[in-house]
Order: structure tokens, then sequence, then C-alpha cells
């Protein structure tokens, strides 16, 4: 680089002061897990109620972590929940909070417009180093990316935490066309220092993981829908003899019908999967006409209720 001019590189720093857009199962999880690493943390939502709940959910997480890193010690609990804590602000306004952000992560509804409409405020709002970051699982990260400006785009990613955040250790970064080699880096040291793995993709749909496991999922539904074998018979044959720790059914109530619906319903639309691959299922269809959604409702493939 020239002397005197500053370079990408130099705008970028270490990832130290975080807003979190979204305080709900995802965000929050995302928030705690960035606090802890002793990152400064604003959690960003439209209202107090959500806030609140966000603030419920990371209390009862910290709680949960702090017995297993500090088992018999109460006061080493107690110590460590309060430092967790104080990294964290609470805001309901996202100007604001990202004026001075080195990461802006959203993890608010999955709807590509309010997405859109979101990022562009925030573009003119945050520093030019902020990298931004969407949580997305379904929706192509350029897409939502081509909502702010050319110089924001080399900073635009996909950073997709799984759930539950705390305990799931993966991070798929996905990385567009336009992503610089340093935010790349960047992401791939936070995603490290908030303790967990990344592994990179291009921005495909599904990325590495949905993009095996949802078609695997169908699969499954299907066979339920040939009657060929019944939903019992399914899971404990993918546990024990393929090892997972949950069937593909059981997989399924946990993550929620109507996500699973939705999520193959977009892919068959957006055509760049294979056809084959994202037919519906009558099985997952009736269920979810029905509400029938899985474990948040009670009953899915699986009644909750007995
Ligand atoms: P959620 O419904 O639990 O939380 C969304 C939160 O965003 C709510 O608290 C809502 O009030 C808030 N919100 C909505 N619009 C907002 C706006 N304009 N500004 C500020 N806050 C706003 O949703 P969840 O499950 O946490 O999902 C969030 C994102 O994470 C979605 O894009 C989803 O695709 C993705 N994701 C979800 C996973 C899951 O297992 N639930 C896994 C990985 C990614």
């Amino acid at each position: 680089a020239t002397a005197g001019f500053a370079t990408t590189a130099q705008l970028l720093k270490d990832i130290n002061s975080v807003t979190v857009i979204g305080a709900g199962l995802m965000g929050s999880g995302i928030v705690q897990v960035a606090a802890q690493a002793n990152c400064k943390v604003t959690m960003v939502d439209t209202s107090d109620a959500a806030l609140g709940n966000g603030e419920k959910l990371i209390s009862t997480s910290l709680k949960r972590v702090a017995r297993k890193k500090f088992a018999d010690d109460e006061q080493q609990q107690k110590q460590f929940i309060d430092n967790v804590l104080a990294n964290i602000t609470l805001s309901k306004n996202a100007e604001q909070a990202v004026s001075d952000s080195d990461l802006v992560v959203e993890a608010i509804v999955e709807n590509i417009d309010v997405k859109r409409t979101l990022f562009t405020s925030l573009d003119k709002a945050a520093p030019e180093h902020s990298i931004f970051c969407s949580n997305t699982s379904s929706l192509p990260i350029s897409e939502i990316a081509a909502a702010t400006s050319a110089s924001r785009q080399e900073k635009f990613a996909g950073l997709h935490f799984f759930n539950p955040v705390p305990a799931m250790k993966l991070v798929e970064i996905v990385r567009t066309n336009a992503v610089t080699d340093d935010v790349f880096q960047s992401l791939q040291d936070f995603t490290t220092k908030v303790g967990k793995t990344p592994v990179s993709c291009k921005d495909t749909p599904g990325f590495i993981v949905n993009r095996l496991l949802v078609p695997y999922m169908f699969e499954a539904f299907r066979v339920l829908d040939r009657k060929e074998a019944s939903i019992k018979d399914i899971d404990t044959a993918m546990k024990l003899g393929a090892g997972m720790p949950m069937g593909p059914f059981e997989l399924a109530d946990f993550v929620g019908l109507d996500t699973m619906k939705f999520i193959v319903d977009g892919w068959a639309k957006e055509g760049k999967i294979e056809a084959a691959l994202v037919q519906p299922s009558p099985a997952l269809d009736d269920l979810v006409s029905q509400g029938h959604l899985g474990r948040k409702s009670g009953k899915g493939f699986y009644d909750y209720n007995k």
C-alpha cells in the first residue's frame, strides 16, 4: 500500500464491539457467546417485551453454563454471570447502536424485504470499517447485501449460527464474490474467539449443513408418504444405524414443521436445486395446515401432550 493511504486492511481492526439486531432465539444466543468472549455487545429489538425475552433466554442459559464451568462454587458462578452481563447493553435504536460497531449481526425475521430495509438504514449509520452479517438460514446473502453501498458489500457476509447457539459448535461463514480476504479473515477470527469452529462456503441455497440435511429429511418424509416404514422405525433406524443423535422426524419437530416447509418451498421457487429434492411432502403439508408445527405447538409428527 502507498504510505499515507489507508488500505481496507488498515481500516479493519479486531472485532471488539458488536451489535446484534434481533433478541429472539438466535439473536440472544449470539449476544451471549460474544459477551462471554468479552466483546462489548448491544442487543437490539423493537420492543421492551422482545428485549426482555432475549434477556431471559440469556440469563437462563448463562446459569447453565456457569454451573457447568464452576460446579460447586456459587461465588464464582455469580461472578462469571455478572461479568458476562456487564458486557451487554440493550437498545431499541438500531442506527444509534451500530454507530461504533466493528461487527453487526442481523438475526431478525426471515423476510428479505424487512432485512433489506434494515440494512439500508444501518449502512448509513455504521462506521466505514463495520462488517455486516446476516444469520439467515435460507435467503441469498448477496441479495440482502445489495441493499447496501458497494463498499459495504465487500464487508457483507453470512454468519450462520446453529440452534441452540451456546451449545452448537459450528458457524458457517458465507462468502459472496464481493467479500475481501481481510473481512473473511476477521470473521474467521471472531468465530474462533466466540468458541466456535468456522467453515466457509459460497452463497448457495442451504449453505453446507442445510443443503445436505434438508433433502435427507424430506426423503424421510417421502418414505413415510409412500408408507414404506413408520415414523418410529425411520427414526430408530437413523439413530441406531447411522449414528444420528435424533431421527429425521424428531429433528423436524424440533426445528418446526412450518420452518421445514418454508425452506423447501423457498428453494423450489428459486429453482437452483434439482426439482426432485424439493418436492413437497403431503404428510408434512397436512400437519402444517392443521397447525401441528412440532414441539412448539405440542404436536407434530409426534404428540408431546401425552
Ligand atoms: P425469532 O422469531 O426468535 O426472533 C426474531 C426477533 O427479531 C424477534 O424478537 C423480533 O421482535 C425481532 N425483529 C423483527 N424485526 C425486527 C426489526 N426490524 N428490528 C429489530 N428486531 C426485529 O427468530 P429466530 O429463530 O431467532 O431467527 C432469526 C434469524 O435467524 C432468521 O433469519 C432465521 O432464519 C435465522 N436462523 C434461525 C435458526 C433457528 O433454528 N431458529 C437457525 C439459524 C438461523
